[in-house]
């Protein structure tokens, strides 16, 4: 089944995991152990729909006095990305200002967003004193996590890979999406988690964290004779003074990439020697450097055969970008329609609708006044149409967030195929009315019928759920083709009575579905 069934996949698919890394130049082999190698874990568990973005936008909140290397870094990170082993086939890749609705979305968060929110954020005032030198008062950098919550929210995730240091700015995403989902009574945004990357200590060669500021990196692309000259000059400690000094691998920094990087066995062994004066520092060094450049081998010779073909880098990360905003634009569609600026100016041609009642024994009926006459112009297939966006629009209540495949289907929240039709009467012959409706012989969980009666311009709309309609509706499809119809009714009667039925099996009362929008949730 075609439009549906591929929506439903995509939709009913696996959870996914969404993070990012703003390109501030050439990975090293911390970046690459705090985030990449657990995002390539995530990716081939092939457990999650996976999204890993670099966030250039996050990059000018500091650097927008000087974006001179911004390109350079994008192009590096890039690399990194591929090199690590992030596949496009697996992951969708992207950067992030290739898909605007980030942007669009950090704005409309802006406006349920407190101020004292983000100034409470930790990394806000932490990173203002580290970066003394940067004029970081500015608007954007205050706005950096709720960029980050929007990089976020926008894919909808279940999880968000992060260190230690990004917890804050999930926290604040999921105090965001409740503040949202409170304000448009919905469920838009389910609340993200972060998931913290297991993070070996990994010491650069003066011992202390590998930091680029501290200038004591390995780098994720340095030769095999950088890793080995900066393993030569990496320090032990400061223990083993003499060659025979016996030694403690528990507080020597090489003695932690060894942890990381070399067998178990190698690990033993150096352990062991280390221990007993069998070894020196430089041959400790030495082997450690050995493991460490293995373990970069494939990653290297990886990234240097797409620094060769930077056109198939350009198209992966193009053809991420439209992935991802295919994705991204579902999400706003859905946020522009809580907030009131969905596309379309209903209203403007449909001055005066009334609203009675959600009592069952009174049909929710809408006035058409105004657009009587307009209805009566158009053609039959505009009618419908027109009748159902006024639907969507006017008569829907807000909680109910449906998702439009196609003209006349719709998936909810939670997955479930509506069908709606919508039918107009001209005539009103004593006592009652007749719409007749055509549903395509597929599989829907609900049915809506809208009728408009022109006489006296009032619109209902009945929601029938499953259960009341599928055994009919299997005995109606039996004898049918695929592409043909099934016919469906809705009958009023004096007195307000509205009864709906298949072909000519006995009518059913319509009207206790009519207010009962259960069915859509
Ligand atoms: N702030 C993150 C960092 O510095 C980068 C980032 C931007 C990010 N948007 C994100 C991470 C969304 C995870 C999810 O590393």
């Amino acid at each position: 089944m075609t439009g549906i069934m591929s929506e439903q996949q995509s939709m009913t698919s696996k959870p996914r995991v969404l993070s990012g890394m703003r390109p501030t130049g050439k990975l090293h082999l911390g970046n690459y152990m705090g985030a990449l190698a657990n995002w390539v874990k995530l990716q081939d568990s092939g457990l999650y729909e996976c999204y890993f973005f670099i966030a250039d936008w996050h990059a000018l909140t500091t650097d927008y006095a000087d974006p001179s290397q911004i390109r350079k870094n994008i192009a590096e990170v890039a690399l990194d990305y591929l090199g690590a082993g992030l596949d496009p086939e697996k992951s969708t890749l992207f950067i992030q200002s290739y898909v605007p609705q980030h942007a669009e979305l950090h704005l409309l968060l802006s406006m349920v967003t407190s101020l004292g929110w983000l100034e409470r954020v930790p990394t806000y005032k932490e990173q203002q004193e580290n970066l003394a030198g940067k004029e970081l008062t500015t608007y954007g950098f205050l706005g950096y996590p709720l960029l980050q919550s929007a990089d976020i929210l926008i894919y909808q995730p279940r999880f968000v890979p992060v260190g230690q240091d990004q917890v804050s700015h999930v926290e604040l995403t999921r105090e965001v999406a409740r503040r949202f989902n409170s304000i448009y009574k919905g469920n838009i945004f389910p609340e993200p988690d972060h998931l913290l990357t297991p993070s070996p200590k990994l010491p650069g060669t003066d011992g202390r964290k590998m930091s680029k500021s501290y200038g004591n990196t390995i780098g994720l692309t340095d030769s095999t004779k950088q890793i080995f000259e900066k393993l030569e000059k990496m320090t032990n400690g400061g223990q083993r003074n003499h060659v025979s000094d016996p030694g403690d691998p528990e507080i020597c920094p090489v003695y932690d990439l060894h942890k990381v990087f070399s067998s178990e066995t190698i690990k033993a062994e150096t352990n062991l020697a280390c221990r007993t004066a069998k070894i020196s520092c430089a041959e400790c060094k030495q082997i450690a450097a050995r493991s460490i450049d293995e373990y970069l081998e494939p990653i290297r010779r990886r990234r240097s055969e797409y620094e060769l073909k930077p056109n198939d880098v350009n198209q992966i990360f193009e053809d991420g970008a439209q992935r991802a905003s295919k994705r991204a634009e579902e999400t706003m569609r859905l946020v522009r329609d809580a907030m009131g600026i969905a596309r379309g100016i209903p209203v403007a041609r449909i001055n005066a609708f009334d609203r009675y009642s959600y009592d069952t024994s009174q049909p929710m009926q809408y006035s058409l006044e105004n657009f009587a006459e307009e209805i009566r112009s158009v053609s039959p297939e505009a009618q419908r149409k027109f009748l159902i966006d006024f639907w969507k629009n006017q008569m829907l209540p807000s909680e109910y967030q449906l998702k439009q495949l196609d003209d006349n289907s719709f998936v909810t929240l939670r997955n479930k195929r509506v069908f709606v039709a919508a039918a107009v009467t001209m005539d009103n012959q004593i006592g009652t009315q007749m719409f007749e409706y055509a549903i395509p012989n597929k599989n829907f969980e609900v049915l809506a019928f809208i009728t408009a009666d022109v006489t006296s311009n009032k619109v209902n709309a009945f929601v029938i759920p499953q259960k009341e309609f599928s055994f009919d509706f299997a005995l109606e499809r039996k004898p049918l083709k695929k592409s043909d119809v099934i016919k469906a009714y809705i009958r009023k009667t004096t007195g307000n009575l509205y009864q709906w039925s298949m072909a000519d099996k006995a009518g059913r009362s319509a009207g206790q579905f009519q207010n009962v929008y259960e069915p859509l949730k």
